[in-house]
């Protein structure tokens, strides 16, 4: 699969993230709609373990194996549906294992989604320009604070999403959204 990112075209690349999801056309009619921020992935969250995790799901609410994520090439981002149905990205390590952090795909600014840039390696807000490193800190405002991130597993084939409560590992302070 194809996993590049137009970079003078952000409504492809929205699509993009949305084919990966569905390996279909859903893609079509979605539009910008994603840029109505976590509302978009409508999935009802289903408890699954202790903590409050979830289940990675699809755009339709199925849940992802973790075979398909892990069969993109490192570096990729993935986007899920995860806690309460916001969009997450889950990230592929160069070990082609999943890294135990995942970014919440919501600006810190209003809360637009945004797609991932693979050349600048920066998420990408496209409403007022901020820009976030690949952990997730505040390269470039307006946003005020880093994104949200929450704790991802792989048990046999199945991810898990849950959300992260303890010291946010980037700023070595309790997180802002606990
Ligand atoms: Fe992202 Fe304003 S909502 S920069």
């Amino acid at each position: 699969m194809d996993n590049s990112f137009p970079l003078d075209n952000p409504s492809l690349s929205r699509r993009q993230l949305l084919n990966f999801l569905t390996g279909a056309t859903v893609a079509a009619t979605a539009g910008s709609a994603l840029y109505v921020a976590s509302k978009f992935f409508i999935a009802p969250p289903e408890t699954t373990g202790e903590g409050g995790a979830i289940l990675a799901k699809d755009i339709l609410g199925h849940p992802i194996p973790a075979a398909q994520i892990l069969a993109e090439p490192p570096g990729t981002r993935a986007l899920i549906a995860g806690l309460a149905g916001e969009p997450t990205y889950l990230i592929v390590k160069e070990d082609n294992t999943l890294d135990p952090i995942g970014i919440v795909n919501n600006c810190t600014h209003l809360g637009c989604t945004f797609p991932w840039n693979p050349i600048d390696e920066q998420f990408q807000c496209p409403c007022h320009g901020s820009r976030y490193a690949a952990d997730g800190t505040v390269v470039r405002g307006p946003a005020p604070l880093p994104l949200k991130i929450v704790q991802v597993a792989v048990i046999d084939n199945s991810i898990l999403i849950s959300p992260w409560t303890q010291t946010d590992p980037r700023t070595g302070e309790k997180p802002w959204w606990v």
